[in-house]
């Protein structure tokens, strides 16, 4: 099977290396890629947010099957493109992929499915907005302000905060571009991240993970597109994850084919656990990154073989998925400045090293690699229990060099710790 990536994060630098490991995939290619992910692969340049430039690859290349890493081009249709012209592949169309692309939309999904959310409410005039705002955060009853882009964002269209000002600013900012606000009530207790292979009415879940947002240790600071991530959760018993894929994944699964958006790929449920029971954070079409860079450092069921069936309808034939012992951590090394605009260009010293995963890398002509995205790559540490992965990764993470750089250095601490409790 010849599998191509289209993406050109760390999420697809981890995506093949665990296609790699499955004997029936023999053939491997990215588009576009990185600076590390052509090590591995053959790498195409092409235009990932055009059905027809990556149709037309994939056609060229012979692919047998394609993984949509990113959002944007399983939103704009890029899946759709691929099966009509006959090419299986791993990801929603574009209807399905609304789940991620309208909040408001997967508000009406999950409203119709019975499934437990945020309350929340879409303001897009902004003569709206300052009753809008007296009605969904403190003083009094909720313990923040939610305010999130009603679209796409990258992972940094929400903020949280507790001051009035800044939230009414990022709504006020959000409205001038034309974006509806969609604000919500503040959803209390530790998040999971539970990654569901889906197809129509199949759910298989993958080990639930956490990621790690705001760019500071001890969550401070803005939101970012996921600073790190660990897998799985001792915090979390079994029985809650069976909530999540019952209670929360299946339904939406079913609403989806029932109104005639059946889902086929990575469905990814960002979840709360509060004292009522599991409630829905977001939804992603996709696989999140930074935590598939931990989750499938652990699969060890063959992904190509998993990922081909949800695209050719055999998923429910599939065997149980196989996990090898142990913990996962994931840490996202980011350049100096990320969030904000990020600063490019630097060399980067120890990124050869087989547990990095590339990111915002290119390669020069002389062969060094250098910075350029913000988060620039991740490195994953495996081990037997949290503590011992979090001693790999940070092992890691330390011998890179890059000027300018951070990461944070709790991902994963609290829970190895044992400081991570549900609320009764
Ligand atoms: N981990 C957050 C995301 O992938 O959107």
């Amino acid at each position: 099977m010849h599998v191509l990536v289209v993406g050109s994060g760390a999420r697809e630098h981890a995506l093949l290396l665990a296609l790699r490991r499955d004997p029936e995939v023999d053939g491997l290619s990215i588009a576009p890629g990185n600076a590390g992910t052509a090590a591995i692969a053959d790498q195409y340049e092409v235009d990932a947010t055009s059905g027809e430039a990556v149709t037309a690859l994939a056609k060229r290349i012979g692919a047998d099957l394609v993984v949509i890493g990113p959002e944007v081009p399983l939103v704009l249709g890029v899946a759709d493109a691929l099966r009509a012209a006959g090419v299986p592949c791993f990801g929603p169309t574009k209807d399905a992929a609304r789940i991620e692309g309208s909040k408001s939309f997967a508000k009406d999904v999950m409203t119709a499915a019975g499934v437990r959310t945020a309350v929340s409410e879409i303001v897009d005039n902004p003569a709206n907005l300052d009753a809008a705002l007296d009605r969904f955060g403190p003083p009094g009853g909720q313990a923040a302000w939610v305010v999130k882009d009603d679209g796409l964002a990258a992972g940094k269209g929400v903020v949280v905060t507790t001051e009035r000002e800044a939230a009414r600013a990022h709504a006020a900012s959000l409205l001038d571009a034309g974006h509806p606000v969609l604000l919500e009530s503040f959803l209390d207790g530790p998040e999971v991240s539970l990654f569901c292979v889906v197809d129509g009415e199949t759910v298989v879940p993958l080990l639930p993970a956490q990621d790690f947002k705001r760019v500071g240790d001890g969550d401070t600071g803005p939101n970012t597109g996921g600073m790190g991530a660990y897998t799985p959760l001792p915090w979390l018993p079994d029985e809650v994850t069976r909530r999540i894929v019952d209670e929360i994944v299946k339904p939406v699964a079913v609403e989806l084919v029932r109104r005639g958006s059946s889902f086929s790929g990575l469905l990814y449920a960002g979840v709360a656990i509060t004292s009522n029971g599991p409630a829905v954070v977001e939804f992603n079409c996709r696989f999140g990154d930074p935590e598939t860079q931990a989750v499938l450092a652990l699969l060890d069921s063959p992904l190509g073989q998993l990922l081909r069936a949800a695209a050719t309808g055999e998923l429910a034939s599939q065997p149980p998925l196989q996990w090898r012992h142990g913990a996962a951590v994931t840490v996202v090394l980011a350049a100096e400045n990320y969030p904000g605009r990020p600063r490019v260009g630097d060399v980067i010293h120890g990124a050869d090293a087989p547990s990095v995963l590339h990111a915002g890398t290119a390669r020069r002509d002389d062969g060094s690699v250098v910075s350029s995205g913000g988060r620039v790559l991740s490195v994953v540490g495996v081990g037997d229990d949290l503590t011992s992965a979090r001693e790999s990764a940070y092992s890691a993470i330390s011998a890179i060099r890059l000027p300018g750089s951070h990461f944070r250095h709790d991902i994963g601490q609290a829970a190895a710790e044992g400081r991570i409790s549900l609320q009764p």
